[in-house]
């Protein structure tokens, strides 16, 4: 980064204080993800340098995997899927891959930005009962009561590291499942584990963990009723295209002296 002028990061790169206070020539930092959490966004204001990220195209494609996760969780798909590459179907079962009722379940949305949003639109085609967080939602407990599912679309900040404790999945149903497209950070993956363990939550599917991927031998690999994807959100080949596009936009505006289309900072 010595000579750099520019920087496109993708979110496995870590542009710390260090990294921006040794980068001399830096004028512009593009991340490839509408998140912007992998950045010292201070460290950068302090220098000048705009942050910009790529926000909108990939709201449709992420919020179609939430819910996929969400349906294949509830319908225990992998579990199924399994089971028939394993040769175990061997007729119908009236009682086997049992799963929870979607349509008419409510989902607790927690983060009611454009995501959060996008997947209240396809719950509702769901026959739904949305309950959100916000200004004109329900208070996080209340959510976490009453909600069948709970989907996490809110940033990682400060504030909402480790938001899903122990306690918070204590206030959940029993019959409950989380569904992590946010950031892994979000959920206390040990309280998860122990929780998916012990069957206070029937299950989850993460799209994200923490790390990024789990370390071999991470607990959270073994733990019941759990699905986990590998970060594929924004994933579709349209998303990822205009996701390119628009982090080399904010790149050459800010080399060129202009400001960024999407700046955060
Ligand atoms: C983002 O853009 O922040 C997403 O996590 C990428 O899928």
């Amino acid at each position: 980064m010595r000579n750099a002028d520019g920087l496109l990061a993708l979110l496995t790169d870590r542009i710390d204080a260090e990294l921006i206070e040794r980068s001399p020539r830096l004028r512009a930092i593009a991340n490839y993800a509408v998140g912007v959490d992998n950045i010292d966004l201070d460290a950068a204001r302090r220098r000048g340098i705009p942050v910009g990220n790529t926000p909108d195209v990939l709201t449709e494609a992420t919020a179609d995997l939430a819910f996929a996760l969400l349906l294949a969780a509830a319908r225990r798909l992998p579990e199924a899927i399994a089971d028939v590459e394993a040769g175990e179907w061997r007729t119908w079962e009236p009682g086997r891959w049992l799963g929870a009722e979607v349509h008419g379940a409510a989902i607790g949305i927690i983060g009611y930005g454009r995501i959060g949003r996008a997947v209240a639109e396809r719950a509702r085609g769901f026959a739904m009962r949305v309950l959100h967080t916000g200004p004109d939602g329900v208070p996080l407990e209340r959510l976490l009561a009453e909600a069948d599912f709970v989907t996490l679309h809110c940033p990682l900040t400060p504030e909402t590291r480790h938001l899903i404790n122990a306690s918070a999945l204590s206030l959940m149903k029993r019959s409950a499942i989380l569904i992590n497209t946010a950031r892994g950070p979000i959920v206390d993956q040990r309280a998860l584990v122990e929780a998916l363990r012990e069957g206070r939550i029937a299950g989850a599917a993460l799209d994200v963990t923490d790390p990024e991927p789990p370390a071999p031998g991470d607990p959270l690999l073994d733990a019941p009723n759990l699905l986990v994807t590998p970060h594929i959100g924004s994933a579709t080949r349209a998303a990822r295209e205009r996701m390119a596009q628009l982090a080399v936009e904010n790149l050459l505006a800010a080399l060129d002296g202009q400001p960024m289309p999407h700046q955060v900072v």
